[in-house]
């Protein structure tokens, strides 16, 4: 049941898809389907949760790193994912938007992207964000330029510029800050998801690997949130 306390926005750096297919002798891009499936679960059951806003990490700027066949892989399930999915994200009440760079991905892609913000852009039940070709350091240098283009053009006074505004040229500029940022497969790193925006965010590095984050998974990581004391910097009286 949604507990008043827990966690609006949740964030999940979504690892150990490759790990997960190796364990059992199979291609990589096996573990990534095997990842598509539970989002699709984690969605689902962010409404019995209370969680109004998930967003996670399908594929970095650093991503485009990794052999071409698992780069193309990627692409194409995202492809797939959308087309498959939309139809039912638009039923569940899931608005979904994404962040990060897309100049660097194919314009089908891009296109499918455009599409599935348009069809659920009136869904307000779930806010789905999926970062992909996403950077937190790049993502503060494109808003960053935007910011400086708007002042050059004097549409912004430097004397303005504080934290709120850098924080409306973000890509992120219509989610709340995450309150709790989940990493699965046992590694305790960022990796340069939502730099500025997980600022006063509880963090869970768990040892599950993201194909076996099932609802229950989400669940338990979700009640141990309710026992944080979050501060926000200032000393509880
Ligand atoms: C990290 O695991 C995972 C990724 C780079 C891809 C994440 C993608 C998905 C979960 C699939 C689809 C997502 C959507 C939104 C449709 P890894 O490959 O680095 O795992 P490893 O550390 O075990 O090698």
């Amino acid at each position: 049941m949604a507990d008043l306390n827990g966690p609006k926005h949740v964030a999940i750096i979504m690892d150990g898809n490759g790990r997960w297919a190796q364990m059992r002798g199979r291609p990589r891009l096996m573990g990534h389907h095997a990842g598509a499936r539970r989002v699709r679960e984690i969605v689902e059951a962010c409404p019995d949760q209370g969680v109004k806003y998930l967003t996670v990490f399908a594929f970095s700027t650093e991503n485009w790193k990794r052999t071409q066949s698992e780069v193309a892989g990627l692409m194409s399930l995202f492809r797939r994912y959308i087309q498959r999915e939309a139809r039912d994200l638009l039923a569940r009440g899931v608005r979904v938007r994404f962040i990060g760079d897309r100049v660097r991905l194919d314009d089908k892609l891009v296109t499918l992207m455009d599409e599935l913000e348009l069809l659920t852009s009136e869904n307000d039940k779930v806010h789905l964000t999926i970062a992909l070709n996403y950077g937190g350091r790049d993502e503060v240098a494109r808003a960053t330029k935007r910011l400086a283009y708007d002042v050059a053009a004097g549409k912004l006074d430097p004397k303005d510029v504080g934290d709120e505004t850098l924080t409306q040229y973000l890509d992120t500029c219509f989610l709340p800050d995450p309150d709790l940022v989940i990493r699965t497969s046992g590694e305790a790193r960022i990796s340069n998801f939502l730099l500025w925006q997980s600022a006063y965010a509880e963090y869970e590095f768990i040892e599950t690997l993201w194909p076996d984050f099932t609802k229950d998974v989400f669940a338990d990581v979700l009640s141990g949130y309710q026992s944080r004391d979050r501060r926000f910097g200032a000393v509880k009286v």
